[in-house]
């Protein structure tokens, strides 16, 4: 993960002093540039393959009227004027940088981000002794750069990120008055090397991230006191961090996250009173946090997930009044929340998921009326959901799944006066409650995950009044009763999760009109203020787990599975052709599968395992082409199994339990039987009791096998 930051102070300072200078060097209209600059530029453009410049800089002598070129006069009495600065930053420039660049020795300024170059770095790069300020990032560069780059004596900033860079930064050149260097998110290999510190006792910001760097931070010392930004993120560095990190006490943006480094964080950390961004995440720190925030008064944001921090969360961080992100997800960290969240009313962001906090919610909480994004899940957290927090008004998206919360009809009761609230997630608290009926209005409310609670009860009609509602699991639970017809008529909804339960009776029509599915609707954006948490997660069978920021991007989906469903197969479910994944297995559901699911033309999933099914597999099945998942396993079909288009590739899994189904080569096939006679079923199991419990210990190999979305992080 690469972080952002606010720029520093000191690169302002650098444009500022650019600024300055050609504010005060005289230009005059139609300025008439030195020809040997004239001559680079153009053999520059003439090595292009594309780009606007191509067209823009024309052939008179004025280059110093071209887009992206300024020129300064070196003297008063001077009447040539040199070019100094070249910013064709994002100008879709294609082709590589010719050597010509070289001549132009009075450059201060090279910005060449954002384009599609290629290629080494010509050798006469290092001729440009004046150049204050290079900016190559995001281009296809490549090569050891550091040859080149090592006669810049003048640089004060260089970013060269981006690129496809090599070389070991053993080999990096003296750079006497860097104030900015910038390598990240190339394949630098090597150890950390600190000569940039020891050459220049200036330099501000270093971001050497996203690269292949091994090895520890010795030598940090050398970096002493100037430096406010390191980033580190994303290398394979490490062992402790040393005692000399602790002495930069200028540092504001300290990033290690994504690197090896283990130990414990020293006590030491007081002394960085100048730090407004620890992240230290995805790392093998252990132990507990130093207690000692109270002397980091400008810290922001806090990211330590993915760690195995252990001890309590450190209570003097309610001493940082500017803190807005606290992110300190997957650790081991334990016992109750002392912090005193009164004081910290700039939170947006907490995430203290995934640890093994206990004790009751925090009432102070409610505080934080800026609080958007609030994580409790998987803990053990126990009680009410206080009452106090219908204040949080600001409140976008909240999880508190995994844990031992009490009292359903309360919990709704008071976020629902959180107006803001779109996303709630409770999925396995509230264990064997009763669904309350009482709710009034979710008016935000997009995604309700309400899984996994043995919630007894039928499908509350209050569902009605969330009219945003576009994502709803209620998997899980026992509810009773049918599918109300009304949730057809949800206008958003287009992931709903109804499987494990008891309902019974026909899968309502209406269900074949839900309006998202037959035809996908702009969905509001959702959440941008996520800070790059991942609020949704899906797992797969091997443990990867796919990570969504947005609702919209949820897979379009309707299980229904292992309920007590009967009836037929709608044909009309044709229409459903936004939907993904359809699973009607484990239902009492009969009847023929109706051609028309062909027109689900966007299906990936389908079961339609263990029901009653009987007929022929429709041969227009073999038309959806995205189709990677499929079982009519353990029904009564006969016929012919498709072999063309997807159906190549199931397993015979996806067929077995229907005895009269054969493939081409298998001679007893009775393919006249295409009659949808309803054949006479001996088995249909007398005890639904029994069956269905017998079911649940096989449906959780079930879920294993279809991906599916788990709504609780
Ligand atoms: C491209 O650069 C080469 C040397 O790098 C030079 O000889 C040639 O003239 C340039 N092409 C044009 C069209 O200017
Ligand atoms: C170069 O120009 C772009 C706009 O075209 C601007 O955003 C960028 O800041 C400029 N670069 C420098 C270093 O001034
Ligand atoms: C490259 O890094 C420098 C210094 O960190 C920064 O000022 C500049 O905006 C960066 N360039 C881009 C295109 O982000
Ligand atoms: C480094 O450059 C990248 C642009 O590629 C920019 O996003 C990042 O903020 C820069 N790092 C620093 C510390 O300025
Ligand atoms: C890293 O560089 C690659 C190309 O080299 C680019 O596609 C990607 O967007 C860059 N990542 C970031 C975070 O800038
Ligand atoms: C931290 O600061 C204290 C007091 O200012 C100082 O004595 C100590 O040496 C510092 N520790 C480090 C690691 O720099
Ligand atoms: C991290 O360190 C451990 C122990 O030293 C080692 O086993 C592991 O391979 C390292 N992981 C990476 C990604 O370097
Ligand atoms: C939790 O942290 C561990 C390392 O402590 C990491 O391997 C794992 O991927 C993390 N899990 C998640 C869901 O972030
Ligand atoms: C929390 O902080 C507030 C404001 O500083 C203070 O009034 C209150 O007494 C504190 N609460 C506790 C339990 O310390
Ligand atoms: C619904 O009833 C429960 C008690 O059964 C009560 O705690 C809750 O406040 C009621 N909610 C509303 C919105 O009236
Ligand atoms: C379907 O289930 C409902 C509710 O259990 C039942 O009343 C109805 O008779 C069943 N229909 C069929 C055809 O079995
Ligand atoms: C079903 O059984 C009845 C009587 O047992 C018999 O008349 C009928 O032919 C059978 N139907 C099929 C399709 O085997």
């Amino acid at each position: 993960m690469m972080l952002k930051f606010f720029p520093g102070i000191f690169q302002k300072w650098v444009f500022l002093a650019f600024s300055l200078c050609s504010f005060l060097c005289l230009k005059t209209p139609a300025q008439s540039c030195d020809p040997n600059d004239h001559l680079a530029l153009k053999e520059f453009a003439g090595n292009l393959t594309d780009g606007l410049i191509i067209a823009a800089w024309s052939n008179d002598l004025v280059c110093c009227d071209w887009v992206g070129v300024s020129c300064e006069s070196l003297s008063i009495s001077s009447t040539s004027f040199r070019v100094t600065k070249l910013n064709l930053s994002d100008r879709g420039l294609k082709g590589f940088v010719s050597h010509s660049l070289g001549r132009l020795s009075e450059l201060k300024l090279l910005d060449l981000s954002h384009n599609y170059l290629k290629g080494d770095l010509p050798a006469e790069f290092s001729l440009l002794k004046k150049l204050k300020f290079l900016d190559l990032s995001h281009n296809m560069l490549s090569g050891p750069p550091w040859g080149t780059l090592s006669g810049l004596i003048s640089i004060q900033s260089l970013n060269i990120s981006s690129n496809q860079f090599t070389g070991d930064l053993l080999e990096l050149g003296d750079y006497p008055n860097l104030l900015v260097f910038n390598i990240s998110n190339n394949s630098f290999s090597g150890s950390f090397n600190y000569c940039f510190c020891g050459s220049s006792n200036s330099i501000r910001a270093l971001d050497l991230s996203v690269n292949h760097l091994v090895g520890g931070l010795d030598g940090l010392e050398k970096c002493e006191l100037s430096l406010q930004q390191l980033h580190l993120d994303t290398n394979s560095l490490s062992g402790n961090l040393p005692e000399s990190l602790y002495s930069m006490t200028s540092l504001e943006q300290l990033s290690i996250s994504g690197n090896n480094f283990s130990g414990s964080l020293s006590t030491n950390l007081r002394n960085l009173s100048s730090l407004k961004a620890l992240i230290v995440c995805g790392n093998r720190f252990s132990g507990p946090f130093p207690d000692v925030f109270g002397n980091l008064k400008q810290l922001e944001q806090l990211l330590a997930h993915s760690n195995s921090f252990s001890g309590p969360a450190p209570s003097s961080l309610s001493l940082c009044p500017n803190l807005r992100v606290l992110d300190l997800r997957n650790n081991s960290l334990a016992g109750q929340i002392d912090l005193n969240f009164t004081r910290l009313s700039r939170l947006s962001t907490i995430d203290l998921a995934s640890n093994h906090f206990n004790g009751p919610l925090p009432d102070s909480l409610s505080s934080c009326r800026e609080l958007k994004i609030l994580s409790l899940a998987k803990n053990n957290f126990s009680g009410d959901i206080p009452v106090s927090y219908g204040k949080l008004t600001s409140l976008l998206f909240l999880s508190l799944s995994n844990n031992s919360i009490v009292n359903l009809p309360g919990a709704l009761s008071v976020l629902q006066q959180c107006k803001n609230l779109s996303t709630l997630i409770l999925t396995k608290n509230f264990h064997g409650e009763e669904i309350p009926g009482n709710v009034t209005s979710f008016n935000s409310l997009m995604v309700l995950a309400l899984g996994n609670c043995a919630l007894r009860g039928q499908v509350p009609v209050w569902l009605l009044s969330c009219p945003k509602l576009q994502a709803l699991d209620l998997s899980w639970n026992y509810l009773d009763g049918s599918i109300p017809f009304w949730m057809g008529k949800m206008e958003n909804l287009f992931y709903l999760d109804l499987s494990n339960n008891s309902l019974s009776g026909e899968i309502p029509k209406s269900l074949t009109e839900l309006k998202c599915l037959v035809s996908l609707n702009p969905v509001l954006p959702n959440l941008n203020a996520s800070a790059g948490i991942p609020l949704y997660v899906k797992r797969n069978q091997s443990g990867n787990s796919l990570q969504y920021n947005q609702v919209s991007s949820f897979p379009p989906s309707i299980y229904l599975s292992n309920n007590r469903l009967n009836g037929t197969i709608w044909p009309e479910i044709g229409q459903l052709k936004q939907l993904h994944v359809l699973d009607l297995s484990r239902n009492d559901i009969t009847g023929m599968i109706p051609p028309s699911i062909s027109s689900m033309e966007n299906l990936e999933v389908l079961d339609l395992s263990n029901n009653n099914l009987y007929g022929s597999i429709p041969d227009s099945l073999k038309g959806l082409t995205f189709l990677s998942k499929f079982s009519v396993a353990n029904n009564h079909l006969t016929g012919l199994v498709p072999t063309e288009g997807q159906f190549g590739s199931f397993p015979s899994s996806s067929f077995e339990g229907n005895p009269g189904l054969c493939d081409e080569i298998d001679s007893t096939c009775d393919v006249t039987d295409n009659t949808g006679m309803r054949p006479n079923i001996t088995s249909v199991p007398q005890n639904k009791f029994a069956r269905r419990s017998i079911i649940l210990v096989v449906t959780i190999s079930v879920i294993n096998i279809f991906d599916k979305l788990i709504l609780f992080l």
